[in-house]
């Protein structure tokens, strides 16, 4: 959500910003900015939609040749989409320009005090303040430079921010901070380039500096200075990017979705990689290992997430319920903290997220650290915010997912979750019998994806029937209900059709008045212990007009006389069905937003990594 660019070294700043911006667009696309200096003079330039009108704007620009800079690719929060209201925002006194990505909390106050001093806002923007605020501090003369001026204004700062300042009388200085907003500082040969995250700076270097919260960075062309808001120098953290620059091109697919839904098999193999131990039938989780008693002791899971990761989170619910016997729940992590959860000991949290910096979520996960919980991470992105602030945890390792929807995060999230719960349920009580059998199965899992990915057009051609409907059904249930919640979602999010997933048995209380004549209803009817139950849902639908569009287990001899059109999936058991079901549903939400001509990787209103609670 909204990213960050900054550039200082000896190339021209101007395309490295805007290439970094174009990495980072799926943080949020409502407007985007770039402010350089410029033979001592701050020049900036704004326009609101895309990157690429941004470039356009870009010829009303000077030629610059400067090499230092920054830029912000915006998703609105605090003031409409405006080219006012974007980034980045600039003081009324010095010359100074600030980029930010998250919320300042008490900008209200902060503002009207801003005002009394005398300063002329020209945007709705909390960020605005941060630039007045350090502009009010700035005072050269006495010693108060940029950083200090930065390290002043953060203290009277609530909130969360990433930041990063320039100023036209210290041309040779970028300052950054971040509190809460992720922020990385790419170290390269005499020059840094400074970003939200790795996509923007690996094309450059992969040696960087991770910032702490409350640390301010102070880059200058000989000179790089870490410390903490109260000027305490602190010692900067090496880190290694290990993203490779062809993991986030495009290469020979039209969209990223599309991308990372045929990754999947490959991901997921990656994702269980030294993980199943087949000669002694079990799972090896080295992150888990340093609480190994702590896990097989747990008596209750918490498993909170988010938006896709907290449908992955639903089915990881069944799946410690069924393998392993833990009691477990599973929540919206923005509600968590608002109902005064019981923690006992013997609870542990388990935070799922792709970015693994959604604000819910790591909300949450404070809540129930301070309340005494064990807490356990199960994120894609390696050294993310949640990633360290958690006790231990898996990586999905499913690589960089640029499309806005989540695809394979979500196979990578249930892929983990399966491996988790079958790791506690040997430990605790299955039989090495059955453990081996689903480790047979759970391998074979890609191979069936691979198969799956591969029937393309078969859905395209399933959607373009009824791609003109503006209300669909997805009902699902046991462990394929979350799946239906998971392929109306896709839906929403990229095509705009209004879709509800819910228990397929839920229907018949409510939303039965819904169906009309035609109204695609997607059927999650794969065998297992619910199929005959399904089935009987499906003629509910059929008696009333609902047109079935049913997703299988193939060889399944009645089901193409129940339903209107059919997707067959492999068979594999019930508890891995998700990891298999799911892919039709991703590509039925892909093909609707196609044919109905939206943009699928950025779909609107939507950013990828919602770092606002
Ligand atoms: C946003 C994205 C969703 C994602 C959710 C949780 O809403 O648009 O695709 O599922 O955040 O993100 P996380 O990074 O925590 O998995």
């Amino acid at each position: 959500m909204c990213g960050i660019v900054a550039y200082l070294g000896t190339r021209e700043a101007t395309p490295i910003l805007i290439e970094g911006l174009k990495r980072l667009e799926y943080r949020g696309y409502d407007s985007a900015g770039i402010a350089v200096i410029a033979n001592g003079t701050l020049e900036v330039a704004r326009s609101i939609g895309r990157v690429a009108n941004l470039e356009a704007a870009l010829s009303d620009l000077p030629d610059t040749n400067a090499t230092l800079g920054l830029a912000h690719t915006r998703w609105a929060t605090h003031g409409g989409v405006t080219e006012m209201n974007a980034h980045p925002h600039q003081d009324d006194r010095h010359g100074i320009a600030v980029v930010h990505n998250g919320i300042i909390e008490n900008y209200a106050s902060l503002k009207k005090y801003l005002q009394e001093k005398g300063h002329t806002f020209q945007s709705e923007t909390d960020t605005e303040v941060i630039a007045m605020l350090i502009s009010e501090l700035y005072a050269p003369d006495e010693g108060i430079d940029l950083e200090a001026a930065v390290q002043g204004a953060l203290r009277e700062v609530n909130g969360a921010y990433a930041i990063a300042v320039i100023c036209q009388s210290e041309p040779d200085t970028l300052v950054c901070a971040r509190k809460g907003s992720p922020l990385i500082v790419g170290v390269g040969r005499g020059e840094y380039i400074v970003a939200s995250d790795p996509s923007a700076i690996v094309a450059h270097t992969t040696q960087a500096y991770a910032l702490d919260d409350y640390n301010v960075v102070r880059l200058s062309r000989d000179n790089i200075r870490t410390s903490t808001l109260e000027n305490v120098e602190v010692p900067p953290k090496v880190m290694q990017l290990e993203m490779e620059l062809d993991q986030i091109e495009l290469g020979a697919f039209e969209h990223y979705m599309l991308k990372e839904i045929h990754e999947q098999p490959a991901r997921i193999r990656t994702t269980m990689r030294g993980r199943i131990d087949m000669k002694e039938g079990r799972i090896v989780l080295g992150g888990l290992a340093a609480f190994h008693k702590e896990l097989v002791r747990a008596h209750r899971l918490i498993l909170a997430a988010q938006g896709t990761a907290l449908h992955a989170a639903m089915i990881g619910e069944y799946l410690f319920e069924d393998l392993a016997r833990i009691p477990t729940e599973c929540e919206y992590a923005s509600e968590f903290r608002y109902r005064n959860p019981i923690i006992d000991e013997g609870t542990v949290i388990v935070a799922i997220s792709q970015s693994g910096e959604t604000a819910d979520t790591l909300a949450a996960l404070t809540e129930a650290k301070e309340r005494g919980a064990l807490s356990l991470g199960v994120i894609n992105v390696v050294g993310s915010t949640i990633a360290r602030e958690t006790d231990a945890g898996v990586y999905l390792r499913v690589g960089p997912e640029i499309g806005v929807a989540s695809t394979k995060a979500f196979t990578g999230q249930v892929t983990v979750l399966t491996m988790m719960a079958i790791y506690l349920a040997r430990r605790r009580h299955m039989s090495a019998e059955r453990c081996m059998t689903l480790l047979k199965e759970l391998e074979a899992i890609p191979d069936k994806m691979a198969s799956l990915v591969a029937q393309d057009s078969t859905v395209r051609g399933v959607v373009e029937k009824h791609v003109d409907r503006d209300n669909w059904l997805f009902l699902g249930r046991g462990y394929n209900y979350p799946t239906a919640l998971e392929g109306a979602l896709k839906l929403k999010e990229i095509s705009y059709i209004h879709a509800e997933g819910m228990p397929a048995a839920e229907m018949k209380h409510g939303p039965i008045a819904l169906i009309d004549d035609g109204m695609p209803v997607v059927v999650i009817a794969t065998q297992g212990s619910q199929y005959d139950k399904v089935m009987i849902n499906i003629e509910e639908v059929r008696a009333r007009g609902g047109h079935v569009i049913a997703v299988a287990t193939e060889g399944d001899p009645n089901i193409e006389g129940h339903a209107d059109d059919v997707l067959f999936v492999p068979p594999c058991p019930e508890c891995l069905s998700p990891m298999l079901t799911v892919i039709p549903l991703q590509l039925m939400a892909y093909h609707a937003a196609l044919i109905r001509g939206h943009d699928v990787d950025k779909p609107r209103n939507l950013a990828k990594s919602v770092t606002v609670e």
